[in-house]
């Protein structure tokens, strides 16, 4: 586990095991026998939630948790921020071992460096809007005016302006996550954790908040972990996505690896449903060739397959890519262009 300085959070080897009272041996292992550990933990009634799980998350990158329902995501979550104690595996924030961390350093953490979002907005019912989005300042000890401004600021930030009096029974499930994503900013976390906060709202609303998500993350840049049992979901959020099964990760990647080269059958099931035009890039297609300086402007290497089959249905012939120095970096004949649309494999 590299402990760079661009590293936030890190795991290596990590596990939870629920009912672990009468865990026979260490939990050590990993790649195969890992599995297989865990095959004979379930057998002898265990509930394995994460086995072996090796993560690092960069600092201000978009990393999301992405499997089907009961796949570990919000265990991983959870051991992640320790709000659930691993059963073993390190874990490491800022390079510093986080599960020495003992219980006031802890909390201080979990004050101060962390947000978290719940798909079931967790909001005190019998608190305004305002206080709800300014209860972890009064936790903090911030006193009452600066409570109030930055309270105020984190509500109109998420554009509930008019509303701060309003009690959570009077808002929308739209309107209540946005409370919830309103308090969980109001400290400034480096670390924003949100655990399916749009799985309970309508697909246009859900939508929405993607955008609203993405428009706040370009103002904030934090280092995100979000779950979601949403394929495209993630592909339009993450700038990495871990896929989980059975407690395990099977494949990390950006959205647009995955897409073109899934580790196995049950990642391939979510690809399926993913718009690869707008995810898989020229770049990842390309021949690279050495850079010489281009005739004419050729693709971006950073455009989608879409607006490249666009510009190649109107040119032809083998197409040239150029960086912005205007040099030629690779080539594409259409045809591949194709068969990345089709879904044949690109190795
Ligand atoms: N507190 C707990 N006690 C026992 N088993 C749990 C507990 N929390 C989660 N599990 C089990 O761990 C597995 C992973 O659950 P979870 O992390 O909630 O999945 P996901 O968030 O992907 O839906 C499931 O089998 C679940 O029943
Ligand atoms: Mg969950």
């Amino acid at each position: 586990m590299a402990d760079s300085g661009d590293i936030t959070l890190a795991c290596a080897q990590l596990w939870k095991v629920f009912g672990e009272g009468d865990l026979a041996g260490g939990l050590g292992a990993s790649g195969a026998e890992a599995a297989a550990l865990a095959d004979s933990l379930r057998a002898e009634g265990h509930i394995v939630g994460c086995c072996d799980i090796d993560i690092e998350i960069k600092r201000g990158e978009f990393f999301v948790l992405m499997g089907l329902s009961g796949s570990g995501k919000s265990t991983l979550l959870r051991c992640l921020s320790r709000l659930t104690e691993p059963t073993a595996g390190r874990l490491t924030l800022d390079g510093e071992d986080f599960l020495n961390a003992g219980p006031k350093a802890l909390m201080d953490i979990r004050r101060r460096k962390m947000g978290m979002v719940f798909q079931h907005f967790g909001l005190f019912p019998h608190m305004t809007v305002l206080d709800n989005v300014a209860f972890p300042l009064k936790v903090q000890g911030v006193g009452n005016g600066e409570r109030e401004n930055r309270a105020r600021q984190m509500v109109s930030l998420v554009g509930l302006e008019g509303r701060e009096a309003a009690y959570p029974h009077q808002l929308s499930g739209g309107q209540k996550q946005r409370v919830g994503i309103a308090r969980s900013l109001a400290v400034d976390p480096e670390i924003w954790f949100l655990d399916e906060p749009f799985s309970a709202l309508d697909p246009l609303i859900r939508w929405q908040m993607q955008s609203e998500l993405l428009r706040l993350q370009n103002l904030f840049h934090k280092t995100v972990v979000f779950v979601t049992h949403d394929f495209i979901e993630a592909v339009r959020l993450a700038d990495r996505i871990a896929i989980m099964k059975d407690g395990r990760v099977v494949q990390i990647g950006t959205p647009e690896d995955i897409v073109l080269n899934p580790a196995d059958a049950y990642v391939s099931e979510f690809v399926k449903e993913a718009p690869r035009t707008k995810i898989i890039k020229v770049s990842q297609l390309m021949e690279p060739v050495e850079g010489d300086d281009a005739a004419e402007q050729g693709l971006d290497p950073g455009m989608t397959l879409e607006d490249a089959l666009t510009w190649s249905a109107e040119r032809g012939g083998t197409l040239s890519v150029t960086d912005t120095a205007g040099r030629t970096i690779g080539r594409i004949v259409p045809e591949r262009l194709s068969a990345a649309l089709s879904g044949a494999r690109l190795d």
